[in-house]
């Protein structure tokens, strides 16, 4: 059996993450791999209770600094309660989001700086960064407005598009900021072919 991995999945609304992962962790349970799939914000019991305070209610619930510290302290907690214990079991740990979308959404779009948003999540989850993160990446601009259309707003999925431009930003910052852990993922054509290119990324692990 191979050493434990942590991989992060990410990408702005409407990239079709969701089914990725779920068909990355089947790619690689073919392989062989006992792999754990978690999400954020959640992904422990306590990180899904700050999930519905950070989701749901009015928009200006909660300042940027505020929203920042209470997913960085969700992640603290899945990081404690569910990511180490499987990384420590052997297992691969696959997480649909994880720091990368706070360095992009509160950081790079929330005006916060990316280095302060790292800097506060650095204290929660020491260095249990992913050894990679995916981010899925495509360059139509309707994409976005079909999800927003179809799946309604929670309180972050629904901030206007120059807000989600900006996460758009703010990812391929952090994929030049560090691209030994980071990697941009075309995430356009059939959603085999994304998925061929996400194994593909991870190759070195394989
Ligand atoms: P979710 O319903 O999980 O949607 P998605 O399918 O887009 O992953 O909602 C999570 C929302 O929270 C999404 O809009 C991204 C946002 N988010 C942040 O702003 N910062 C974070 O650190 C994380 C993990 C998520």
């Amino acid at each position: 059996m191979t050493t434990g991995r942590f991989i992060a999945l990410e990408g702005g609304e409407g990239v079709g993450k969701s089914t990725q992962v779920r068909a990355l962790a089947e790619a690689l349970r073919q392989r062989g791999i006992d792999v754990v799939v978690t999400r954020e914000p959640g992904g422990s019991e306590g990180a899904e209770r700050i999930r519905e305070l950070l989701l749901k209610g009015s928009e200006d619930r909660w300042g940027a600094r505020a929203e920042a510290l209470l997913f960085a302290a969700a992640r603290t907690d899945h990081v404690e309660k569910t990511i180490r214990p499987a990384l420590a079991r052997g297992q691969w740990v696959l997480s649909d989001r994880f720091i990368d979308s706070s360095l992009a959404y509160q950081g790079g779009a929330g005006g916060l700086e990316i280095d302060a948003v790292r800097a506060i999540n650095a204290f929660g989850i020491g260095d249990s960064f992913p050894d990679r993160t995916l981010i899925l990446v495509h360059h139509e601009g309707g994409a976005r407005a079909r999800a927003r259309d179809a799946e309604g707003s929670d309180r972050i999925g629904g901030r206007s598009d120059d807000y989600h431009r900006a996460v758009n930003a703010g990812f391929r910052a952090v994929a030049e900021a560090e691209a030994d852990r980071v990697m941009l993922v075309d995430a356009s054509g059939s959603p085999e072919n994304v998925t061929k290119r996400l194994l593909a990324a991870l190759e070195d692990f394989l």
